[in-house]
């Protein structure tokens, strides 16, 4: 299950690239919503675990659930487990500073060819902090450890394998362009035959992606040293992860099964179907991310409320604008269905795709959705008069929480944790050292720590 840290942000901290700018506009704009009197921060609880969600209901007149997603997507194939078969979401996790990944310890100097599985922006990612030279990644909040791990990198040639075609892929043209704009690495030409004849009357977005792709990296000089390569290789699913003869336990290399478009589809639409051939390769790695996507769960508790978890589409069923639906629930509000004063937002609600503002536009509709509502006067939580809301909120279990031992943060407690970072940063040249370890958050934001003093 997930957990709430003591600090704020989500993916936001520990998931999108540090050198990404978007960061900063999600970031001001949760501040600005954070200096609201009517806002309350209430950091390091997690719900389910350390608060049941039934214990919250008495006390609240609505409850949304934005709570994301904490798992991945797994292949299903042999030798998936092997050492050297890393989770990207596990990865990324790492360098960036996410306390549960910190011993994760990618093999990076195991050795020169890194496969990619899944061609989405978390594997552009991937992709891009393996090839970017390390000394430009100083700059940014990729932890020290990571930046260390990194330096010692051996990593030549990454190839980044998806099981359909180009015009099919996930990523977007911003990530795809800033690989093709890292000093020393080429770009292997792809093949043109799996583009129309004539790109131009391609859909906007999938015309822009062709043109970057096609066009490339420049040849590099002669004189290059320390040159690296990237490839997106098309239309292969991964079928078997092969282990080195050497050593049973570790990666060597890994089989895909080739594919073909099926004969009803049109190979240049977003949506075509494809088919496996008898046609077989194998591609060397010494490390394999697997990159096919993140999975929400459901937090324990939510049956407690009536409401359902979607296990297969990984999603709290919803009506599209964030009202949680039960279908055995039955009419009875102004939308059938809905869980009275329940309400969902981003990757729980919608599924594990989108960017930040995507992502805050949809939480916008759902916080829409939630006034119209109470405007309306459609039932909330607790709504018959008998059995109102106490109307005290967190400060109906604040005391139930604390008297469990959890060290509960304020937004003030995390101020002083996000100065301290910035100062750690300062001393070594970056905007912050984020602080991996709990406990070191904790001390950041004034909390003594007995159990570590002499
Ligand atoms: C690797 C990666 C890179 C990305 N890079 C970019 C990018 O460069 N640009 C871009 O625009 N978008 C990017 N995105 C997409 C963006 O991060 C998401 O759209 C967005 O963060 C989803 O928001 P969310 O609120 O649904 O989930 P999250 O951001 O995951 O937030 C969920 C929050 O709920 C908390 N939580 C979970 N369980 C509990 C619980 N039981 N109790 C209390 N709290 C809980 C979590 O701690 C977290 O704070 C990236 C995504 C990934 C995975
Ligand atoms: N810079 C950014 O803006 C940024 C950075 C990172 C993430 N994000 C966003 O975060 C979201 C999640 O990204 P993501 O990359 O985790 O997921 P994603 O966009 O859903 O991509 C998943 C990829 O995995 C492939 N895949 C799924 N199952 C597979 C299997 N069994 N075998 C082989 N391939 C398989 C998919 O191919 P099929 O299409 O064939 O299923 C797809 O290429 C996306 O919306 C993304 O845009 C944005």
């Amino acid at each position: 299950m997930y957990e709430q840290l003591p600090v704020p942000y989500g993916l936001v901290r520990f998931g999108v690239a540090p050198d990404h700018p978007e960061v900063k506009n999600c970031i001001e704009k949760f501040e600005e919503v954070a200096s609201s009197p009517r806002f309350l921060y209430i950091g390091n609880v997690t719900v389910g675990r350390d608060v049941a969600l039934k214990s919250l209901k008495p006390h609240y007149d609505a409850m949304l659930f934005s709570y994301g997603a904490s798992e991945d997507r797994k292949l299903g194939i042999a030798g998936e487990d092997l050492k050297g078969v890393v989770s990207a979401r596990e990865f990324v996790g790492w360098y960036n500073g996410l306390p549960q990944f910190q011993a994760l310890e990618p093999a990076l100097e195991n050795g020169e060819e890194v496969v990619v599985i899944g061609q989405g922006n978390v594997a552009l990612d991937v992709a891009r902090i393996l090839l970017t030279p390390v000394d430009k990644l100083r700059h940014t909040d990729i932890t020290e450890q990571a930046l260390e791990t990194l330096s010692r990198s051996r990593v030549k040639s990454v190839r980044v394998v998806g099981r359909r075609g180009p015009l099919q892929a996930a990523f977007t043209v911003k990530e795809v362009r800033e690989l093709m704009h890292i000093d020393h690495v080429q770009f292997e030409p792809i093949n043109r035959s799996l583009y129309p004849p004539d790109i131009k009357k391609l859909p906007r977005v999938q015309k822009r992606i062709g043109e970057v792709m096609l066009k490339g990296t420049p040849p590099l000089s002669s004189h290059s040293t320390n040159s690296k390569s990237w490839a997106l290789d098309f239309l292969k699913a991964p079928e078997q992860m092969n282990a080195s003869s050497a050593n049973s336990r570790q990666l060597s290399s890994i089989d895909f099964t080739h594919q073909t478009f099926a004969p009803d589809t049109d190979p240049f639409s977003k949506t075509a179907k494809v088919l496996p051939t008898e046609e077989t390769s194998t591609l060397p790695a010494s490390i394999a991310f697997r990159s096919v996507g993140y999975k929400s769960t459901a937090i324990p508790g939510l049956s407690d409320l009536g409401v359902p978890f979607d296990e297969k589409l990984g999603i709290i069923p919803n009506d599209q604008y964030g009202r949680i639906i039960n279908p055995s629930t039955g009419p009875g509000s102004l939308t059938a269905g809905h869980v009275h004063g329940l309400y969902c937002a981003g990757w729980v609600k919608r599924g594990p795709t989108g960017v930040i503002a995507s992502t805050m536009d949809d939480a916008f509709t759902s916080a829409d959705v939630i006034i119209r509502d109470w405007e309306s006067e459609v039932p909330f939580l607790n709504s018959p008069e008998s059995d109102k809301s106490t109307g005290l909120g967190w400060y109906g279990v604040k005391d139930e929480v604390i008297a469990r031992g959890v060290r509960v943060l304020d937004w003030g407690d995390w101020l002083r944790v996000d100065e301290m970072e910035r100062l750690r940063g300062k001393n070594v040249g970056k905007e912050r050292e984020k602080f991996v370890e709990v406990e070191d958050m904790l001390e950041g934001a004034g909390f003594v720590n007995f159990s570590r003093r002499g």
